[in-house]
């Protein structure tokens, strides 16, 4: 059997490690309290925090390599010392996986962060894995290109940790997922070695693809140093229109009229409840709607179309809101169309403000899991009704228990908005969601990965047969287990 190594039998940094790496990196490139300058507690405590300040590192040295083959250099060192090395990219994971466990390194790749080629015919892009997402977007805006991915996190995630958490975002419905729209990588493997498959070809059946291991790996296999991924070309228009519905039950034929309706310009279907709607614009994501509009909402859908000719595509969402609010049983009680880029903007805010206005709100238990389309609004009250039953629902403890989410991808974001993090509120919620997930064949994980939150959970997810499978194909390219280690697998 290939049993992981644990992290306790990883060795510590020492001051003779500091003075091995100081020999190819920059003073700039490492941050350490065991460096002859040691650094202090402050410089490396937001590499030690997640996004959410849920989960806490204790790493004493960070090293921010400049090129790939400093990279190679740091883990060829680490494998033959059995040091731990955490990839941390935007550090806006949502599962622990970009924090140490114990005192690994963190292996931060934001220096890496130039555009290596882009071609305007293909539209492929090959950047380094520390370009922020965002910054690649205004990248490949002047040649009317978009990424194939958008997300909440723009402004601060990496497209390396995208493609290590396989994130899905909000243009999945129209562009696929990272599997498809990334065409090569650039890794390297934890003994040090560079494995360059950064093909720009869109076919290439020469056997095993490889690449498609390291993409939602979550830096347990190696790190992602330069990728190499398919952008679209931009919609020559972009409209979207916010609609409020009197009951959840409307939202499955509303996908269906929407999806018959717009068809190919269809570009995003996306949901929030009333409590998920009302946390945003009290913590000022996105404007308001007016009191009418809102008046006997029980949730909203987000609908944007991505077309080539604006009146074309106007007409198209016009109709469709004359057509659902004229039926003789409306499925929805109005809806808000953009009309100024300010506005288009504003709307998109209400949905992809939601997780930070949680995080204002209080602490977020986030549960991003994949259950039928029609079981969203149950798996959510019965949430709900099940921690009212353990006492828990009040001030002191859990504040709001809400859902939002990427309905086209039948991907549900569960969140319980609690006063803190508190042991008794964990398991009230662990194992219940998983079992209602695992009732469902659905999956305790859609989108945002395993990390340190979910390794007990797998199996509600993944046979014994598959997790003795990866632990193999772990155990091949990380033998020594330093990658990422007490993520993903136990
Ligand atoms: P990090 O958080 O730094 O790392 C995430 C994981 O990837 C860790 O395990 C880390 O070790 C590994 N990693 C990072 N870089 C590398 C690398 N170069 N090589 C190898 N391993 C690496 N996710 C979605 O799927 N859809 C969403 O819509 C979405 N919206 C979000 C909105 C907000 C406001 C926030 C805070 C998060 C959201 N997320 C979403 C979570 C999502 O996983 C991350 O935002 C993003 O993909 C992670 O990128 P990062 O650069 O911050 O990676
Ligand atoms: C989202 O869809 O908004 C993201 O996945 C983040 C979250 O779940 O809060
Ligand atoms: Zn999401």
């Amino acid at each position: 059997s290939y049993r992981l190594s644990s992290p306790v039998k990883l060795t510590p940094v020492t001051e003779h490690d500091l003075a091995h790496f100081s020999k190819f990196l920059q003073p700039s490139s490492i941050i350490s309290t065991l460096s002859p300058n040691p650094s202090s507690q402050d410089e490396l405590a937001p590499y030690n925090s997640d996004w959410m300040g849920r989960y806490k590192g204790h790493s004493t040295t960070v090293l921010k390599p400049k090129t790939t083959q400093e990279v190679s250099e740091i883990l060829k060192w680490c494998n033959a010392k059995r040091i731990g090395v955490v990839p941390q990219g935007g550090n806006t994971g949502l599962v622990g996986g970009s924090v140490p466990v114990n005192d690994e390194i963190v292996l931060s790749l934001s220096n890496l962060n130039k555009v290596r080629s882009f071609d305007p015919v293909s539209g492929i892009l090959v950047a380094d894995a520390g370009c922020i997402l965002e910054s690649l977007t205004d990248y490949v805006a002047p040649h009317n290109h978009i990424m194939p991915i958008d997300l909440g996190a723009k402004g601060s995630c990496q497209i390396g940790g995208n493609v290590a958490t396989n994130a899905g975002g909000l243009r999945l419905l129209r562009y696929g997922s990272l599997h498809g729209t990334v065409l090569g990588l650039e890794v390297v493997l934890p003994d040090g070695t560079i494995l360059d498959q950064l093909t720009t070809l869109r076919k290439d059946n020469t056997g095993y693809d490889l690449k498609q291991l390291f993409i939602g790996a979550e830096g347990t296999l190696g790190v992602i140093t330069a990728v190499s991924i398919l952008t679209p070309p931009a919609p020559q228009a972009s409209n979207n229109v916010i609609l409020a519905l009197p009951s959840f039950d409307n939202v499955l034929p509303l996908y269906q009229t929407v999806k018959r309706h717009l068809s190919e310009i269809l570009s995003a279907f996306e949901f929030i409840d009333r409590t998920a709607y009302d946390l945003a614009v009290k913590h000022g994501q996105g404007r308001a709607l007016s009191e009418d509009d809102v008046e006997g909402a029980e949730c909203f859908v987000l609908v944007e179309t991505s077309g080539g000719r604006r009146e074309h595509d106007e007409e198209k969402l016009s109709d469709l809101l004359e057509l659902l609010l004229s039926a003789d049983k409306p499925l929805v009680n109005t809806g808000v169309l953009s009309q100024s880029p300010a506005q288009f903007s504003s709307i998109w805010a209400l949905r992809e403000g939601v997780t930070e206005a949680v995080s204002k709100e209080g602490k977020a238990y986030k549960y991003d899991i994949s259950v039928p389309l029609s079981s969203f609004k149950e798996v959510v009250d019965n949430t709900r009704e099940h921690l009212r039953s353990k006492g828990l629902l009040h001030d002191k403890a859990v504040k709001f228990v809400l859902g939002y989410g990427h309905v086209g991808d039948g991907n549900l974001h569960l969140n319980v908005c609690a006063d803190a993090y508190l042991p008794e509120i964990q398991d009230a919620l662990e194992p219940y969601i998983y079992e209602v997930v695992s009732k469902y064949r659905g999956s305790i994980s859609a989108e945002h990965g395993i990390g340190a939150m979910k390794t007990h959970a797998l199996p509600y997810s993944k046979s014994a047969t598959s997790i003795e499978l990866m632990k193999k194909i772990k155990h091949i390219f990380d033998p020594q287990g330093i990658m990422n280690p007490g993520k993903v697998l136990e």
